[in-house]
């Protein structure tokens, strides 16, 4: 009698946990029938537990066979089963994948990438298949049991009526285990104290008193510097470097090119250009004028920090491109509506008087930037897109294999940002000038103002007018990533998808756009967003935007944070006085208490610290470690997606050697995969 043995490899990778001592038993299920490995691998002499690790890749193997009378013929899944052993302690085991070789001679791949626990789970052998592809009955019950499985685990949640829905999680450790992953470092690093002490700041932390001196300040902030927050450090008062701010900071979302000036905001041709070699109008016509309008915070509700009022300014800020390209700040109206107790300042004012003005552009630069532009555009919806993904796409599907490395980490660390962050004793809650209630606003008002343009580069570029602003890194990398991006998911998902009939016919696909714009723009057909996707163009288009938000434009906004914000006199949290009423009132005193109080200050600076790193097993754009895609083609296209990354990181480090501020925040190579921290 022909005996048929399958040998079978389980790979588990270099994650702390990657052992178990429990039982496992596998079943190998294929197309004619199916069969059991007769005892618990863990008697394997081969079982992972004794072997050694990889020292190149850190993973451990482990090989058994298994025979059988008759052939499995093609193998389409592996039952999977962590049976806990009373005798022995209960464990978690991160299982990377399952390789089987049959006695056919074809490799069949498992692949895995989470956390088994003690219940049976059904592994899908790693072609990419569409729900119209995957016909084989058992295959389609699996399919089906595990959506419905999903539905269980990931539930949408209300945080705040008026905000994308979040995942049903009262804190990361009730996430499902399959999208825990190794996160115990981040956690733990994960608190303002933690930040203080890496600072050195403990014993300022609880200072409710005022700067005294500049110096004083300096002193402080020494205790951790960057090269860039050096430069920030010595350019703050520059005027050239608030307008470069606009194009090259932590937030270049803010600016636009200004045709007509804004009734609210009535700057004349003798306030800006008293030489009068300029006009506005001409000036306007040329593309030589920007704007940034924070109307936004406009009557939003401030903090009140250790028991005193805290002022947050809606200001706009006129802007003039110079003849050798700089972008110079001309006039800054730091209320909304236009009287004679909002005086429109001018760079010919006094020093402290136009300073004065510049500070509380920059500190409502901060709260825009980090509630609209950080926490809504990116984490919030890049938790929408996983929780959707998660929901309604079964890993089996090419657009599960494609974007859940685009959501690693993301449930984890927004869920942690709730619990730490933004809740009621949360750290933005209490230290910045728009927390609690103002937060609240701001989100709202962000959330009605969100289009799926404005999320989408090339778009958003030419609706703000900025295709000829001078010196705009983060318009030319951005770009060229989108580009690249597009690119790759264009290629891949046209292997998939072979006309836009597939795509209308792909229910499981139609789910998730459905879902994320009911949970992430809610319902609001004014944004833009597709309800469905009708051709392959347009899924390429969304496709590319999910990537591009949850890597570059998060690192955009995310990894410059203690470059621009570490000097706390260019980026304060919450300020302390009212916006001058009038001109001439101005001092280096009453810039002093202006700014944040010393608690406050060492707060978002600590703050800052911690959400400028990088999570501690960084993933850079474009890698990916777990293999996914098992097929030729998928596995081309992922190269040729990293060649053209490798390219972009080469001209990106060749252009920043000629800048006096390099602009690194869309290199690959420093860009993460997902929204991790
Ligand atoms: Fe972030």
């Amino acid at each position: 009698m022909k005996i048929y043995k399958y040998e079978v490899i389980v790979i588990t990778e270099n994650i702390n946990h990657d052992n178990t001592f429990n039982n496992i038993y596998i079943r190998l299920i294929g197309t004619g029938g199916q069969i059991d490995t007769h005892s618990s691998l863990r008697n394997n002499k081969e079982w992972a537990p004794f072997n050694k690790k990889n020292k190149k890749t850190g993973s451990k193997v482990s090989i058994c066979s298994v025979t059988s009378s008759t052939s499995l013929g093609k193998l389409l899944m592996i039952e999977l089963h962590k049976q806990h052993d009373p005798s022995l302690s209960e464990d978690s085991w991160f299982l990377a994948r399952v390789q089987v070789n049959s006695p056919e001679g074809d490799t069949y791949n498992f692949p895995v990438y989470h956390w088994i626990d003690d219940r049976k789970v059904y592994l899908r052998e790693a072609t990419a298949l569409k729900d119209s592809d995957d016909t084989h009955h058992l295959s389609r019950k699996s399919r089906e049991k595990e959506l419905n499985q999903r539905k269980e685990h990931y539930r949408w949640d209300v945080y705040l009526e008026g905000i994308p829905h979040c995942v049903k999680a009262h804190s990361p450790l009730c996430l499902p285990s399959e999208v825990r992953f190794s996160f115990t470092t981040i956690q733990m690093g994960f608190t303002g104290a933690t930040g203080i002490t890496w600072l050195k700041l403990e014993g300022l932390s609880d200072r409710k008193d005022n700067w005294t001196s500049m110096n004083y300040i300096y002193q402080v902030y020494r205790s951790r510097r960057t090269d860039i927050s050096d430069r920030v450090q010595q350019l703050w008062r520059n005027d050239a470097f608030f307008g470069y701010q606009f194009l090259n900071g932590v937030n270049p979302m803010m600016i636009q090119r200004c045709t007509v000036l804004p009734e609210n905001f009535p700057v004349t041709d003798d306030m800006v250009f008293p030489t009068g070699r300029w006009t506005l109008e001409d000036e306007m016509q040329k593309g030589n004028i920007f704007l940034c309008d924070y109307k936004l915070l406009d009557g939003v509700k401030t903090n009140i920090i250790h028991d005193k009022k805290q002022y947050l300014a809606a200001p706009l800020v006129l802007l003039h491109r110079t003849s050798d390209d700089e972008l110079m700040p001309i006039a800054i109206q730091l209320k909304q509506k236009p009287a004679e107790d909002n005086p429109i300042f001018l760079p010919t004012d006094s020093e402290y008087d136009w300073l004065t003005a510049k500070i509380f552009v920059r500190s409502a630069d901060f709260n825009m930037h980090q509630l609209n532009f950080h926490l809504l555009r990116t984490h919030l919806l890049a938790e929408v897109f996983a929780v959707s993904l998660l929901r309604n796409v079964p890993k089996v599907h090419p657009l599960y294999k494609l974007l859940i490395p685009h959501t690693r980490y993301t449930l984890q660390i927004n869920s942690l940002a709730r619990q730490l962050l933004i809740s009621h004793d949360g750290v933005f809650t209490k230290f910045a000038a728009s927390g609690g209630e103002g937060m609240i606003t701001i989100l709202r008002r962000a959330q009605s103002s969100l289009t799926y343009s404005s999320l989408c580069i090339p778009d958003d570029i030419a609706e703000r007018g900025l295709h000829s602003a001078p010196n705009f890194y983060y318009r030319d990398d951005g770009l060229r990533l989108w580009d690249i991006i597009h690119r790759f998911v264009q290629e891949l998902l046209q292997h998939y998808y072979k006309n836009d009939a597939e795509v209308q016919e792909d229910s499981e696909l139609q789910s998730w756009i459905v879902h994320i714009f009911e949970h992430g723009f809610l319902l609001q057909d004014s944004t833009g967003i597709p309800n469905s996707f009708c051709t392959v163009a347009e899924l390429v288009k969304f496709v590319t935007m999910v990537i591009f938000t949850c890597s570059g434009q998060h690192s955009v906004v995310s990894s410059g944070q203690y470059d621009y914000g570490g000097w706390m006199p260019n980026t304060p949290i919450s300020l302390q006085r009212p916006p001058p009423t009038k001109k001439g009132t101005t001092s280096e005193a009453t810039m002093l208490q202006t700014f944040p109080d010393i608690s406050t200050t060492v707060h978002g600076m600590s703050t800052m610290w911690l959400l400028s790193r990088h999570s501690t097993d960084f993933v850079p754009l474009g890698h990916y470690p777990e293999d996914h895609f098992t097929e030729e083609v998928p596995r081309k296209r992922i190269h040729a997606f990293q060649e053209d990354l490798k390219h972009l990181n080469k001209d990106i480090k060749a252009r920043n050697k000629r800048l006096d501020i390099p602009y690194t925040y869309l290199d690959p190579a420093v860009v993460e995969n997902s929204v991790a921290l």
